[in-house]
């Protein structure tokens, strides 16, 4: 039986033509759903007859936005590390701390001594609060693993997490994060064990959808990612990369070379790197909390966009650089660091995210045929929305169809 939402004072349909910043919104609209699927979306007055008379709920003439998509998160770690923000605050920087075996060496080590139900209890407790704030699809990153059996681990943890929750879980290996101290000498072997064994094992099972490489000094070389993904990708994993991060590593261009699905960071893409990723279908991810924590320059999204490069919005969450799953705060922040207007964020926090996972026929904008997916806001438009921040702005999370939570 569909059901109709009416009275919504303003829907953000996020429909794919034009640029980015169309949004593609209808003043005093209604929504019809049925099962998981939307059936109807358009202005209240056009609503066909069919729909008047079928149950009827009123959305108080707020705004509905696609439920938001957060395409790059490292969901499921051990323990914390707010001493590291103590000492960055004072000036240490992430790569200083990172040499001196704390940042992702640290949480490896707790991140192996914890069991799989731990972090499974752990990583569903963040992704509540994710519905609570409107996202309804999470990618989640292994990564703190760092051996055949510790990464497998954490995918299986994603797999439990997508058949518990209504949430589209996106499980991504992130073996290549950085060469774990056992290796350290003879990091070739490390990067023939993922190739051989960890990649295979992770595509065969089905337990990843993507494979991620950090590209950066203290992590891998250009070389080593390009080996990396071209394995992945043959075995049916999606290339993706975190790219010129802390220092421009030629990453955007490898993205690329790769048809990765994404660059991710780019906080300092270099002009040429640009250029390649708009001569490309590479959907680039911006994480302005990362940038934020790091204290570093953000994105340079405003030219990526100029360029014709799409922008998705992220949250980065992990213990080190983005110790946040707070998605539309990212969206705040894209808008004020990044110069991305609250339109384009809010489709790059939606559609574009949903291109970056390789979903965008079936996720992130509210038109028939898709999913019924959406976020009900406590605001008047998405300019206000992103201005005004609040702790939480949204008052009620439908995930196909279902109601996932409700103020
Ligand atoms: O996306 N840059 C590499 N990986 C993460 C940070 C992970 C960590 O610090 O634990 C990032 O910023
Ligand atoms: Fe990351």
């Amino acid at each position: 039986m569909p059901v109709t939402l009416r009275n919504i004072g303003l829907l953000a349909t996020c429909r794919g033509e034009g640029p980015q910043a169309a949004l593609h919104a209808i003043p005093a609209a209604a929504l019809v759903w049925s099962g998981p699927l939307i059936a109807w979306a358009g202005a209240e007055r056009d609503l066909p007859d069919a729909y008047r008379a079928v149950p009827s709920e009123d959305a108080g003439g707020a705004l509905v936005v696609p439920g938001l998509v957060d395409c790059h998160t490292h969901l499921a770690f051990g323990g914390w590390r707010a001493g590291e923000f103590a000492e960055r605050v004072l000036g240490r920087t992430y790569a200083e701390i990172a040499q001196a075996g704390g940042g992702i060496a640290s949480t490896m080590r707790e991140t192996r001594a914890a069991s799989e139900d731990a972090l499974l209890e752990r990583a569903r407790g963040f992704l509540d609060a994710m519905v609570r704030l409107g996202v309804t699809t999470v990618e989640c990153k292994s990564g703190y693993g760092l051996n055949v059996e510790q990464e497998l681990k954490l995918l299986r943890v994603y797999r439990r997490l997508a058949g518990e929750s209504p949430v589209t879980i996106v499980p991504t290996l992130l073996g290549a994060h950085v060469v774990p101290p056992e290796y350290r000498d003879d990091r070739e072997r490390y990067v023939s064990l993922l190739i051989e064994e960890l990649i295979p094992a992770a595509a065969r099972d089905g337990l990843a959808q993507a494979c991620d490489v950090f590209v950066e000094g203290g992590a891998f070389t250009l070389d080593e990612a390009r080996r990396i993904l071209l394995a992945g990708k043959a075995a049916g994993l999606a290339p993706r990369l975190h790219a010129d991060q802390l220092s421009d590593g030629g990453g955007a261009a490898l993205a690329a070379e790769v048809g990765a699905r994404s660059a991710d960071h780019l906080e300092h893409v270099s002009a040429d790197g640009i250029v390649a990723l708009a001569e490309s279908d590479v959907v680039a991810v911006s994480l302005p909390l990362a940038s934020l924590y790091l204290r570093q320059a953000a994105m340079p999204a405003r030219r990526l966009l100029d360029a014709g490069v799409a922008v998705a919005v992220a949250t980065d969450f992990n213990p080190g650089s983005a110790p946040s799953y707070h998605l539309p705060l990212a969206m705040t922040l894209a808008c004020i660091l990044q110069g991305m207007t609250p339109a384009e964020s809010l489709k790059g926090a939606t559609l574009v995210a949903a291109r970056a996972l390789g979903l965008e026929a079936t996720h992130g904008s509210l038109e028939a045929g898709r999913r019924a997916d959406f976020a009900v806001i406590d605001a008047p438009d998405v300019e206000h929305w992103l201005y005004h921040f609040r702790p939480n702005a949204c008052v009620r999370t439908v995930i196909g169809g279902t109601t996932a939570w409700a103020a």
